[in-house]
């Protein structure tokens, strides 16, 4: 497909949604040095904001965020996502736009909530409309899967059957309704940490329970069929380091959780709860040890949603 690039400046508006793993099984090694894995992921109320704006008559790309903790270069994922969109769609040097973009971060960073991905995700989306590529969801899946394991998930969310290193996905809806309470202990965990830690620590892989077989190949799943079901191998490999973990867990079930799980490789710890009031209260309780923070949001939130900015601006050549 031929990309037109347009005369006008523009701007879209994506939202990044935060996910949680509800199961998430770490298998075998691979020989490219990643595992395998097998998850059901979902995404939550939570989320960052991206505005990108095209400017026609310029070049270059200039990011920013709220969080001025974050890298705003090429360590940041967004950057990375922005030039690989632009690089594939063959936009560079001569036939290169200006591209701005500013980044409202409420996920918790290296927190096991998928935000650096989401973003990335939401960078492919939003670039996508802007420069008229006219990708599918699995051909932004795979410029994603380039970037990070997670990012593919996005494109098949709110929820997804996830297998492989992260990019053979496939879309599964948990239905019914529920309400997710997230809580961040107030340390961050590296990912890459977490994977050798649970390598280091561990002398078998379990199987994959008959359970999870069963699941492949369903369109979607109840929420009290998945519930029984929830498990994650990190917990087994972060807890004993940080057994506030496990505290956390206890206090989101005493609160009335019908489960409580680590999400990801951490350090965020989440409780499934069945209505908003019954999220709010428990979120209540246990914000109130010192450093921790807590959200109480609905769970399987539309992913990616990008909208265009009203009123495009003609812009003055010459
Ligand atoms: O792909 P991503 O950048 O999120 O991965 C971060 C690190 O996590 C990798 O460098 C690898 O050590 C580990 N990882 C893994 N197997 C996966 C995903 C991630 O071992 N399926």
């Amino acid at each position: 497909m031929e990309t037109k690039m347009p005369g006008t400046e523009r701007e879209v508006r994506v939202r990044a949604p935060a996910k949680v793993n509800l199961i998430l099984r770490v298998l075998d090694r691979r020989p490219d040095g990643y595992h395998n894995l097998w998850s059901l992921m979902q995404t939550v109320g939570l989320e960052d904001e991206l505005r990108i704006r095209l400017r026609p008559g310029s070049s270059g790309l200039s990011l920013s965020c709220d969080d001025a903790s974050l890298p705003t270069d090429g360590r940041n994922l967004i950057h990375r996502a922005a030039t690989l969109v632009l690089e594939r769609a063959g936009l560079q040097g001569a036939q290169a736009a200006g591209l701005e973009i500013r980044i409202t971060k409420r996920i918790p960073v290296s927190a096991g909530l998928g935000g650096g991905s989401s973003d990335a995700a939401a960078t492919i989306v939003g670039l996508n409309r802007l420069l008229g590529l006219g990708w599918s969801d699995r051909e932004m899946a795979a410029v994603g899967q380039v970037l990070g394991s997670d990012v593919p998930f996005f494109f098949f969310s709110p929820s997804a059957r996830v297998r492989g290193r992260g990019e053979d996905v496939a879309a599964l809806s948990v239905t019914g309704a529920r309400w997710v309470v997230l809580v961040h202990p107030g340390f961050p965990v590296q990912t890459r940490w977490a994977y050798d830690r649970l390598a280091a620590l561990r002398k078998t892989v379990r199987p994959l329970s008959p359970a999870l077989a069963l699941l492949i190949g369903k369109s979607s799943v109840r929420w009290e069929d998945v519930i029984p079901l929830m498990e994650n191998d990190f917990e087994e490999a972060l807890t004993p380091e940080h057994p506030v973990l496990g505290a956390i867990k206890c206090e989101l079930l005493s609160a009335g959780a019908e489960a409580a799980l680590l999400s990801g490789s951490g350090a965020t710890v989440f409780g499934i709860f069945r209505d908003d009031a019954a999220a709010m209260r428990a979120m209540a309780s246990v914000e109130r040890a010192p450093g921790r923070k807590a959200f109480a949001v609905p769970a399987g939130t539309r992913a990616l949603v990008c909208e265009e900015e009203p009123g495009p601006r003609p812009v003055r050549v010459g």
